[in-house]
């Protein structure tokens, strides 16, 4: 998979992809990462990618033409999948929009910044819009950091153990169940017995009716 980023602030999507996982899934070439820098593609002397909203109104517009010109770029390099546009009054991020867009090859996560972009960026460039969530960002960038790790921990061979990430939560439409380690006595803080019992089919039921009943307590909204 390939992800092409533009942002108008690269150094805010450095350290996502420097530590951990996302690390070790691009030092392994199961994903490729390229930051974008928006900026280069201004045609004005001062390097301008906004401007005064028309009409007028408070705050400044993202402009359609160093976006045009950086997209059309990357088109012409690679074949995308889509191209994404992060933006609160987007569609509602989900597992299975991860699932979905993590069997994709080549994605373009594109982030917004001040007012917005111009709308005819949304009507003629972008394919698609999602948002990570009923709140409003200073930019699309950390929206983008939070897609991304959501994708890249699905690919094959991301995680050590490739059964994690179907064992998440959300992943069967339930939350994850609670987990314990060692010690198995804190302060007379105990764990579950059951856990400790070696038996694998006891152990799997009491699995499942924590998560059944953990997701009815916490997210009943899930069910169905
Ligand atoms: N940009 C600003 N706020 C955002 C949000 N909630 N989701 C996605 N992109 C955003």
């Amino acid at each position: 998979m390939h992800l092409s980023i533009i942002t108008c602030l690269p150094k805010l999507l450095e350290s996502p992809f420097s530590d951990s996982i996302l690390k070790r899934a691009i030092a392994k070439k199961l994903v490729s990462v390229d930051i974008v820098d928006l900026r280069p593609y201004s045609l004005d002397k001062h390097k301008s990618i906004d401007d005064y909203a028309f009409g007028g109104g408070a705050g400044m517009v993202m402009m359609i033409e160093p976006l045009d010109r950086c997209i059309t770029d990357l088109k012409s390099k690679r074949q995308y999948d889509e191209i994404i546009y992060m933006s609160p009054d987007g569609e509602m991020f989900s597992q299975s929009i991860a699932n979905e867009l993590s069997l994709k090859k080549n994605l373009i996560l594109l982030c917004g910044h001040y007012k917005g972009v111009d709308e005819r960026v949304r009507e003629h460039l972008v394919t698609r819009e999602i948002s990570i969530g009923d709140y409003v960002l200073s930019g699309g960038e950390l929206a983008a950091a939070v897609v991304s790790d959501a994708i890249i921990r699905l690919l094959p061979g991301v995680l050590n153990d490739e059964t994690s990430a179907l064992s998440d939560s959300f992943q069967d439409g339930l939350v994850a169940p609670p987990v314990y380690t060692r010690p198995a006595d804190y302060k007379g803080w105990t764990v579950p017995e059951v856990l400790l019992s070696g038996h694998n089919a006891n152990i799997e039921k009491w699995k499942q009716e924590q998560a059944e009943e953990r997701t009815q307590k916490r997210r009943p909204g899930l069910i169905k």
